[in-house]
């Protein structure tokens, strides 16, 4: 046995996850964190686990205009199966819940130009209790493509975590042999919290399009903050393996969601687009405000978490409650990099923080400069040079977001593509975008954050 697993370990080791899936973070919707394991749909006609859950999330992709920035699919997660399988060993769909089965829901996803994602589980049941993956492997495999599955999510609940380097390469085997691509995101690592000694994500990298690492998120400011405690930790191992076809899932969006306020959802969707991390959303589509949905669909935003480079931010300064975080973002070339860069107020108790920050203490030390865009104010803020700062005051649980393109790869013209004209904010900055020189400072008060 102890043989057979070193003999397969070397066999794995020189194996390469090749599906061509996830050139760029995975964009879309799943129902865990909103919906969980609502299997009452008596008591919650509109909110349980049921087919008609997954066509409205759709619907409201497609009608809220979110297809159009790229989130494309729509995710089952657990309590979707029958209790058993069938007399083939077949995984069933709950024939009360889902009375079209996954094949026509896959359709009805197809049919308006998304994907489809499933949910299982490695294990010998699922993290709900139904039916789990474990010795039925190549079956589940070849039912999810008979079924048109684009994206597979396998949780690790019920399994020796000992048999996970074996189990998870098994199925991407398995994924690969149905021919079908799909895309696929393990739980894996997620399981090894107490263990990091044991995670190599170069191995994991080798198997998975995406995979989970920390706790289950929920919708509260202290689940946000400890995700990004655990990836800030432990970001020198996160860094080096992540990237295009391999990444890591801080898990889904809570943005829209009771609990979390504007300035935490501003938060998290910086912070999940200065990682490059998937951005798949948890939340009810069909009741979500206005101003929740701007965040979400903040095009420069998500241009910075889709940046074809794929890198993943780092946090370069640490104060008590402010993070600084810096990315390189395309347009690069050689030395000439750019960037964006964000700032994270964690604590949600205290009032603003004013910080000041001087380009060059981020690493921008390009002498022709950078010009700097204000993702969150959508505003320019002109050419700032690396001596030059910018004075922010942060929001209590809130963030700045910036953009900052080096200024010998950009034409300023090329600069008029931000329709700045839709806000009324531009007036007032009109006035002080001057060319700043030297060691000038721009004085730039988040007070005047545009409403959105
Ligand atoms: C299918 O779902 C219905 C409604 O939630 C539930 O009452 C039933 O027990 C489920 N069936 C199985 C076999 O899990
Ligand atoms: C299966 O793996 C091979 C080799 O890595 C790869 O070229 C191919 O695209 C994969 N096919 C699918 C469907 O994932
Ligand atoms: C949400 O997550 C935080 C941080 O992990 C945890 O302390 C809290 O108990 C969780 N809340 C719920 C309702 O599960
Ligand atoms: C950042 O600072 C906070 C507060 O001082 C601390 O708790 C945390 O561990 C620090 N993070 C890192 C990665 O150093």
């Amino acid at each position: 046995m102890r043989l057979g697993f070193f003999l397969f370990l070397l066999f794995v080791g020189v194996y390469s996850l090749d599906n061509g899936l996830g050139r760029t973070p995975p964009m879309g919707w799943m129902s865990w964190t909103a919906f969980y394991c609502e299997i009452d749909c008596q008591k919650h006609p509109t909110g349980c686990i049921n087919e008609q859950l997954y066509k409205d999330m759709a619907d409201e992709l497609v009608a809220g205009g979110y297809d159009k920035l790229g989130y494309k699919s729509v995710h089952i997660d657990d309590c979707w199966s029958e209790m058993e399988r069938d007399s083939n060993g077949i995984l069933v769909a709950n024939k009360t819940r889902f009375p079209s089965g996954m094949k026509n829901l896959a359709k009805y996803m197809h049919d308006r130009g998304l994907k489809f994602g499933i949910y299982e589980d490695y294990g010998t049941k699922t993290c709900g209790g139904y039916p789990g993956s474990y010795k039925h492997e190549r079956t589940d495999a070849q039912t999810f493509a008979s079924w048109d599955v684009d994206y597979l999510k396998l949780d690790g609940c019920n399994i020796d975590q000992a048999l996970m380097p074996i189990g998870y390469p098994l199925f991407e085997k398995e994924l690969n042999a149905t021919g079908r691509p799909i895309m696929y995101s393990c739980s894996w690592p997620a399981y090894l919290i107490d263990h990091p000694e044991l995670v190599d994500y170069h191995l994991i990298g080798k198997y998975c399009n995406t995979w989970r690492n920390f706790d289950d998120i929920n919708s509260s400011w202290k689940s946000i903050v400890s995700i990004i405690s655990y990836y800030d930790k432990n970001q020198d191992k996160h860094i080096p393996t992540h990237g295009p076809g391999r990444w890591h899932d801080p898990d889904m969006l809570v943005i829209g969601n009771k609990g979390i306020t504007l300035d935490m959802s501003i938060s998290q969707f910086t912070i999940w687009c200065i990682w490059s991390a998937p951005l798949i959303m948890s939340n009810d589509l069909r009741i979500i405000g206005d101003d929740f949905k701007s965040v979400l669909q903040n095009q420069e935003a998500i241009r910075i978490n889709q940046d074809p480079l794929g890198i993943m931010g780092r946090l370069i300064q640490n104060s008590t409650d402010i993070g600084t975080y810096v990315k390189q973002i395309t347009p690069s070339k050689g030395d000439k990099k750019s960037y964006a860069f964000a700032l994270l107020n964690r604590n949600s108790n205290k009032g603003y923080r004013k910080v000041e920050v001087q380009l060059s203490h981020l690493g921008l030390n390009d002498p022709s400069g950078y010009f700097v865009h204000d993702i969150w104010a959508r505003v320019d803020l002109g050419l700032l040079r690396p001596g030059d700062s910018i004075v922010v005051s942060i929001a209590p649980a809130g963030s700045v977001f910036f953009r900052a393109d080096v200024a010998s790869l950009h034409n300023p013209i090329g600069r008029r593509r931000y329709r700045l004209d839709n806000y009324n904010v531009i007036y007032e900055f009109e006035k002080t975008q001057a060319r700043l020189e030297g060691n000038d400072l721009f004085d730039y008060s988040r007070t005047n954050r545009v409403p959105f």
